[in-house]
């Protein structure tokens, strides 16, 4: 078994607790690139978008992901637009395992709508509209995952297990 695990996914498909859930049963550490650069930052996900604009968070989110890749036994969740940058892409897939999770845009909805922290879902406009348009532009990033994971109206005993038998 790959003693690395990356989680890649659109906002909302559950990546952060689904990478909790195979930490503990694995007893791997858990590294989360968005925390770890507010963390180093100094500021939340929204102001880093607003003060330094999108690009500046996108080459910290590369030198993060260049940098948790040399994490042994750890399981590595990932912003939803880390695979937008074919140099993260290709270092996920030659550093580890690759699982993509996939959910609904209805639940990715109800899963986003209380979180004021996800500076590119704030535009004007309908909520459901915004995110379709989105995955819509993200179509077949996600696809190089070496397992993909719908975790639409499952419990996350049920999405671990999946993951586990795969694994
Ligand atoms: C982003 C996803 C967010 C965060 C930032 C940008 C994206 O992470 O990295 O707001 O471009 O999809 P989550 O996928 O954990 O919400």
């Amino acid at each position: 078994m790959e003693r690395r695990l990356f989680l890649i996914g659109f906002m909302g498909t559950g990546k952060t607790t689904i990478g909790h859930a195979l930490a503990e049963e694995l007893q791997f550490a858990l590294y989360d690139s968005d925390r770890e650069i507010v963390s180093r930052e100094g500021m939340e996900i929204s102001e880093l978008f607003a003060e330094k604009g999108e690009a500046y968070f996108r080459r910290k989110e590369c030198e993060m992901l260049a940098e948790l890749s040399h994490c042994q036994d750890a399981v590595i969740t990932t912003g939803g637009g880390a695979v937008l940058s074919s140099a993260n892409r290709e270092l996920m897939s030659k550093s580890g395992y690759v699982i993509a999770l996939t959910a609904s845009v209805d639940e990715i909805a109800i899963r986003v709508e209380q979180d004021r922290n996800r500076p590119l879902l704030q535009s004007q406009g309908e909520l459901r509209t915004r995110i379709r348009e989105m995955i819509e532009q993200r179509k077949g990033y996600y696809d190089f995952a070496n397992l993909t994971v719908d975790t639409t109206g499952r419990s996350i005993e049920s999405i671990k297990t999946e993951i586990m038998q795969n694994l």
